[in-house]
């Protein structure tokens, strides 16, 4: 059985004093009752959230992360920091770093490698353009993206992996994947990640759906087989986040 995980990409949002007054907020009403919730926050804003969070279950992640352990990397953070930082989590390859950072698929594996080694979770972003999809080439894109994310992961780490669904037109959109949509492409990958490590380790591997979850969507998208939570963006800034998180409880 997998544990259902509800992380929040906040993107590049909130001042550290704004991310503290937010997550002072709502942090009552998040229910962590059998499944995780994580906070992804901008890295200025790890620590002060953290501290924010002591005392709760909720745990943070960060956004994205350097595939080298140290040297002449101007701006970047190795996941050796964020280990030691004892940040648990750390998205890997969203569509928006891949197209408005020239992410490839090759630098999304070694950062994943990178980040397994150090014993962090990193939360791997796929997904497929509109144009992709009305292409039929979801499936060939999805396929893609999991097998070089995960080449030469070992299979001793593949259960820290955790896959995000996101459909790039579903971003930021209000348009939705429809429940068959997200449940079909993330059925998919799980053949993908049976083909790759076996059953019995896929099925350990948790795969969420991202773009436009809502307090209203949530529910039904986390109900399904193969949706084990959710990476909610916009939703996870806003005083009903608690509400997403709820719905994660849904399979149990
Ligand atoms: P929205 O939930 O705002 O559509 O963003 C999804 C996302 O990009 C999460 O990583």
């Amino acid at each position: 059985m997998r544990k259902m995980l509800i992380a929040g990409n906040w993107k590049m949002n909130f001042t550290p004093s704004n991310a503290v007054g937010f997550v002072n907020s709502i942090k009552s009403n998040i229910d962590t009752a059998k499944r995780d919730v994580v906070l992804c926050v901008p890295y200025v804003a790890l620590q002060p959230v953290k501290d924010a969070l002591k005392g709760t279950n909720i745990q943070v992640g960060a956004q994205n992360v350097h595939y080298m352990d140290d040297g002449a990397y101007t701006g970047e953070i190795s996941p050796a920091m964020l280990n030691e930082m004892k940040v648990p989590y750390v998205i890997i390859g969203h569509s928006e770093r891949r197209e408005k950072f020239g992410e490839s698929d090759t630098t999304v594996n070694l950062r994943a490698l990178r980040a397994l080694k150090h014993g962090l979770s990193p939360i791997i972003c796929v997904g497929e353009s509109q144009k992709q999809r009305l292409a039929n080439r979801t499936e060939d894109v999805l396929r893609k993206q999991v097998a070089f994310a995960l080449d030469e992961v070992k299979d001793e780490r593949a259960e820290k992996v955790v896959i995000a669904y996101e459909p790039i037109w579903a971003i930021g959109t209000g348009m939705t994947a429809t429940t068959k949509q997200a449940e079909d492409a993330c059925a998919f990958i799980r053949i993908l990640l049976i083909e790759r490590f076996g059953a019995p380790t896929a099925e350990k591997i948790r795969i969420l759906y991202g773009g436009s979850v809502t307090p209203t969507n949530a529910a039904e998208l986390f109900s399904q087989p193969n949706i084990d939570g959710g990476l909610v963006g916009g939703a996870s800034t806003a005083p009903t986040f608690d509400q997403v998180v709820k719905a994660g409880l849904c399979c149990e």
